[in-house]
């Protein structure tokens, strides 16, 4: 894989970090519910290197993956890491026993948070963290995320993380972190079907921060659509690739994070980065949302 083809480049705002805009997400490496170790272990250790090798250097995690698992994997694969390799994870969430994903969001917790992830990524610094408000299940809600913002800024000056990021949240929310921090990028449930964020996206653009979109692909729920399965068979490629490479063509500051477990759901969707869509394919494509909403209401 020519890595020229990963989507072309994206450098974070104020930042010397540049990556490929087809990257890996990095929670499908955990166990059936994000939960626990995953069936086969050694196969989880090939798919990251086999995209690292492919070009990809941006990688998603949480620590509350798995819980640790997925951070251990990913230290166990690649590290240590290749230079201008941009891991970035999450904090603001817990998992308990029962499996439930919990709220972590005191001054204490997303302390802990740092130091789980740099000690389960055997790193000195994070690059970048995303303060995940926990909203509703996969949607934001407004409410002030001003202390956990300001926990993370500290945080920031006391070297522990290098840049800050936001999920799970409303333009609102945008804005009053941005009084507090620099935000270099905003990770958001989007994809073909689910088009909440099209006026953030825009305004985020114009300010050069990355969207990076969760569930590209549906996430739990895989996007179906007859519409997209007759693009992609008139393409010669498979609904999976034509979801990711209307992404790349949506806004030149989305950055992709598809998910999976599987070496060749991993070929398939970095060779996404080679698709070409036409205007009239794009205007075919950009009706899947009205639809699905249509169906939603
Ligand atoms: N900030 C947040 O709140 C948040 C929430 C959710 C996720 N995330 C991040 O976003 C990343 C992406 O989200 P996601 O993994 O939940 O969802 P996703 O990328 O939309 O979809 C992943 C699902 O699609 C399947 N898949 C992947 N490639 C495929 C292909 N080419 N053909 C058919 N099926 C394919 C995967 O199964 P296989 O394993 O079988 O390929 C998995 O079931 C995560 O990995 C995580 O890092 C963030």
């Amino acid at each position: 894989m020519n890595e020229a083809n990963l989507g072309g480049r994206f450098t974070f705002p104020g930042t010397s970090l540049t990556v490929q805009r087809i990257g890996y997400g990095a929670m499908q490496l955990a166990g059936p519910g994000v939960w626990g170790p995953p069936k086969d272990p050694d196969g989880a250790v090939t798919v990251l290197r086999e995209a690292v090798a492919a070009g990809v250097n941006h990688i998603d995690t949480a620590d509350f993956y798995g819980p640790h698992v997925t951070n251990q994997i990913i230290r166990k694969a690649l590290h240590p890491y290749p230079a201008g390799l941009v891991i970035v994870t999450k904090l603001g969430a817990r998992r308990l026993p029962d499996q439930s994903w919990q709220p972590a969001i005191s001054p204490q917790d997303l302390t802990a948070g740092v130091h789980d992830n740099l000690r389960n990524l055997g790193l000195d610094a994070l690059e970048i963290v995303n303060y995940r408000a926990m909203g509703s299940v996969h949607g934001p809600k407004e409410g002030s995320i001003a202390e956990q913002v300001t926990v993370l800024a500290d945080l920031r000056r006391k070297g522990l993380v290098r840049h800050i990021g936001l999920s799970n949240v409303t333009a609102a929310q945008v804005a009053e972190a941005q009084k507090i921090t620099d935000v270099v990028c905003v990770q958001n449930n989007y994809n073909l079907a689910h088009r909440d964020d099209d006026g953030l996206i825009e305004d985020l653009a114009r300010q050069g921060i990355a969207y990076v979109p969760f569930f590209p692909l549906g996430g739990f729920t895989p996007l179906q659509s007859s519409t997209l399965s007759a693009v992609a068979q008139g393409l010669g490629a498979t609904p999976m690739q034509v979801a990711l490479a209307w992404l790349l063509h949506r806004s030149s500051n989305i950055l992709l994070i598809p998910g999976t477990s599987s070496v060749a759901h991993l070929r398939e969707n970095l060779a996404a980065g080679q698709l070409t869509l036409s205007p009239q394919t794009l205007g075919q494509l950009d009706g899947i949302a009205a639809a699905s909403a249509a169906v939603r209401d």
